[in-house]
């Protein structure tokens, strides 16, 4: 008989969500990755009685939380997140990523800021010898500074897109609009790119998280889990 294949986002998703504590405050990421998170949280709340409190890091995130039980908070409640699980859609070997696909890249890094124990949840596709090789680095922009960011982009050396739906910009959760922004050669230095990123004015936030992560959980289609925590 043949094994039948294992999705690595669910392996990752569910994975990650066995390590939450009992009574921890969870910060609740975002995407399809997230997803299998969340139904396992909610799993474990009814089969194990576990109880959390979760912090969404977007409206849809909220949604499907809201759907499956799991009791919220804010931000103006808890002062420190004990442990996230988040997606990615680059991680390289330090662990620095880029994050944003979904466009909920501010709130999911307010959110890692104030977390204890990161956990990034991929399947093999996101893990790279370099950031910005294969996927472009979402940049959040006040509409009004979209066109100067664009250009302050392409000084940098960026090929920026502004990302639209139906052939019109899309809007991130907090009213803001996202600059897809193609290194062709990819990433040599996040920390200088950030810092120059950070300089343009009108812009809110870069998908660029350095040193936010703590521990790495790989799906793989063989229904094997990798847990890695950060090097160094
Ligand atoms: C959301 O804006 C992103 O940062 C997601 O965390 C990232 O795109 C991963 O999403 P998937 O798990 O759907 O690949």
């Amino acid at each position: 008989m043949l094994n039948s294949p294992h999705d690595p986002k669910a392996i990752a998703g569910r994975a990650a969500a066995d390590l939450v504590p009992d009574g921890a405050v969870v910060g609740l990421g975002t995407g399809s990755t997230v997803h299998f998170t969340l139904l396992r949280l909610a799993e474990r709340m009814r089969s194990e009685g576990l109880r959390i409190l979760g912090v969404p890091t977007s409206l849809d995130t909220e949604r499907k939380a809201r759907e499956l039980a799991i009791p919220l908070t804010t931000l103006d409640e808890i002062e420190s997140i004990e442990v996230t699980i988040d997606g990615a859609d680059e991680i390289d070997p330090a662990f620095d990523m880029v994050k944003g696909g979904g466009g909920a890249l501010l709130r999911e890094k307010v959110v890692a800021w104030i977390t204890k124990r990161e956990i990034v949840v991929v399947g093999p596709n996101k893990l790279v010898p370099r950031l910005g090789a294969s996927y472009p680095l979402p940049v959040e922009v006040v509409p009004f500074a979209r066109s100067v960011v664009l250009h302050g982009l392409r000084r940098l050396g960026a090929e920026p897109v502004l990302r639209a739906r139906d052939g019109v910009a899309a809007r991130t959760d907090n009213g803001n609009e996202i600059i897809d922004a193609r290194f062709p050669e990819g990433i040599a230095d996040a920390r200088g790119l950030e810092h120059a990123i950070d300089q343009i004015p009108g812009v809110v936030e870069t998908g660029l998280f350095l040193g936010l992560a703590h521990v790495l959980v790989v799906g793989h289609a063989d229904g094997r889990v990798e847990v890695r925590q950060r090097p160094g």
